[in-house]
């Protein structure tokens, strides 16, 4: 997807998604006609509900281990805020071992988080704005620093950022992609920056241990929902009936 030409550097490129490559990364909550996108919108209402309710803007999405669904679930939930009227997302990639919303979103991004951390652009240039249809979510890609991705996230630089973010972005609900929580330092340096968790376990990877491990980490944090992903009829009563919250 081809940022439009001639936007000038401080203000965010644009870009259309392809429904059909969304739906391909299992990306539905656009307003296809796929019914788990009404899920996504459940989950979205609860989400702002509590959120509204709390004045809080900032929503991790983290889990326990990798490969659990966040990733899906950050875009879908972007997507889907982004269909209520007056209301409006921004997904910021903060997984800087594997930043993957670009690719699951289909967009070609100029600059990243990266670029914005080492002030090589500014945050305004380095935000794509993402239409799907009549809607528009603002993105903010990611780009891999797996060397120094610990001290990116808990330096003063991404301080700086979270804060610049929170001061131009007010009007927008800002859900971020993060590592999963149980493998480095990442998530548990930049939780206490977060104003809620969603933490997002998934079926065959997910154990009833590594949900606990999460929930020492998440005891000063606001712990929204554990979404249970890639469920199957056959693993359903597994975890609802192992794991409440
Ligand atoms: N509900 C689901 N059912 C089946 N497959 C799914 C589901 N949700 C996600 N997946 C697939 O699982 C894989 C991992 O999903 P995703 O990248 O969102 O996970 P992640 O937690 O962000 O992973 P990572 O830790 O690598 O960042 C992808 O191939 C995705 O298409
Ligand atoms: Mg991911």
């Amino acid at each position: 997807m081809e940022p439009h030409r001639g936007v000038p550097p401080s203000r965010p490129a644009v870009a259309r998604l392809n429904a059909t490559h969304l739906e391909k990364m299992r990306i539905v909550a656009h307003g296809s006609n796929d019914p788990k996108g009404r899920y996504y919108d459940m989950l979205r209402t609860q989400i702002l509900q509590e959120m509204d309710k709390n004045g809080w803007q900032f929503l991790a999405v983290t889990s326990p281990t990798p490969n659990c669904g966040k990733t899906v679930t950050a875009c879908n939930l972007a997507l889907s805020m982004a269909r209520l009227p007056e209301r409006a997302a921004l997904l910021v990639d903060m997984d800087m071992h594997k930043a993957k919303v670009a690719e699951y979103l289909g967009l070609e991004a100029r600059n990243n988080i990266l670029s914005v951390l080492e002030d090589r652009a500014t945050v305004g240039a380095s935000i794509v704005e993402a239409c799907a249809g009549p809607n528009e979510i603002a993105v903010l890609p990611g780009a891999v620093s797996s060397a120094s991705a610990s001290e990116w996230i808990a330096s003063q630089t991404m301080a700086n950022l979270l804060q610049a973010i929170k001061r131009d972005f007010r009007s927008r609900v800002v859900i971020f992609d993060l590592p999963p929580m149980l493998v480095g330092s990442d998530v548990i340096s930049i939780l206490p920056r977060m104003d809620a968790v969603l933490l997002v376990a998934g079926v065959g990877t997910t154990t009833p241990n590594d949900l606990k491990a999460c929930q020492k980490h998440l005891q000063r944090s606001n712990l929204l929902r554990v979404v249970v992903n890639k469920v199957t009829e056959a693993t359903e009563s597994y975890y609802y009936g192992n794991y409440s919250t």
